[in-house]
């Protein structure tokens, strides 16, 4: 049995499910969670059927206080190394702050920031300890800038950005690979959770989950690159704005995400 696996979050729908999918395909046994533990066991037998690898599920609540450390100690219990962490679980909300349920964005802020940053410290405290491993959190292109009608969303995304390219430094000759995924819009389930409706920035060409996660597996297992940011569109739009004013890439970014 191989005791290294990869972990990955939010491992039920969409990008989760596609990384399952390609580290399974490289031969890598997996932890995943999510809170639909029907959708995990789903994919754990069917990964493991078709792969011959070994799939944990561990389903858990990220917005839950304690949850990233009941996942941990989890892994642990199972006597796997986590050589891959993969911080995917998150979510957006569309809606002027002022009328966008405070509930909501806290849980969100639990899952994209609070549980992300306990998973990474955990984690990767090991993989310093170990001289060897690799984390990639998923932020979006929307930590490039701030996204007005998805403000809390935006703003949980420059963190993950922002920590990840700290902590790439920090770690830089540890044996410890930190990196961010900067994907744009994309196919999944995450426009339906965040209510987006006929917000246009879903309306000018997504990409496929697969595409995206191929892109950000091979960045990760094969360079070195601290930021990744799949697809040709998503490359020029996220050098571009670096020489825009801010205020004017903030009105821009408000005309994409209106509703047509
Ligand atoms: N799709 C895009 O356009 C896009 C663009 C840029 C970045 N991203 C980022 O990509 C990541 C994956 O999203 P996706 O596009 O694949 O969306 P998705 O299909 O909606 O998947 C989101 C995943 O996160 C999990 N999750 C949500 N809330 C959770 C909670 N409270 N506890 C545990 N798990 C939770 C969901 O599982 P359960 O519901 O089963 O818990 C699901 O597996 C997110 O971080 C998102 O911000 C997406």
């Amino acid at each position: 049995m191989n005791n290294k696996a990869v972990v990955i979050t939010g491992a039920s729908s969409g990008l989760g499910v596609e990384f399952a999918k390609q580290f399974a395909g490289r031969n890598f046994d997996l932890v995943l969670t999510a809170r639909s533990e029907n959708k995990l066991n789903e994919l754990a037998r069917e990964l493991e059927g078709k792969h011959g690898i070994n799939v944990h599920i561990v389903p858990l609540d990220l917005s839950r206080s304690g949850s990233a450390k009941k996942l941990y100690e989890a892994v642990k219990a199972l006597e796997v190394t986590a050589e891959i962490l993969i911080n995917n679980a998150g979510f957006g909300l569309f809606g002027e702050f002022e009328d966008t349920e405070m509930q909501k964005e806290l849980d969100m802020i639990e899952v994209n920031i609070t549980a992300l940053t306990e998973l990474t410290k955990y984690f990767g405290k090991d993989m310093v300890a170990r001289k060897s491993g690799k984390i990639l959190n998923v932020a979006s292109t929307a930590a490039f800038q701030p996204g007005p009608l998805m403000a809390v969303y935006y703003a949980t995304k420059a963190y993950v950005l922002s920590l990840s390219e700290a902590l790439a430094n920090e770690w830089n000759d540890s044996g410890v690979k930190v990196a961010a995924l900067c994907p744009g819009a994309t196919e999944t389930g995450f426009s339906n959770t965040a209510e987006l409706g006929q917000s246009k920035l879903f309306q000018s060409g997504v990409m496929q989950a697969d595409e995206v996660v191929a892109q950000a597996v091979k960045s990760l297992l094969e360079t070195n690159k601290t930021v990744i940011v799949p697809g040709f569109k998503n490359k020029m739009l996220a050098n571009s704005i670096r020489f825009m004013p801010r205020k004017m890439v903030t009105s821009v970014v408000r005309k994409v995400q209106e509703r047509i």
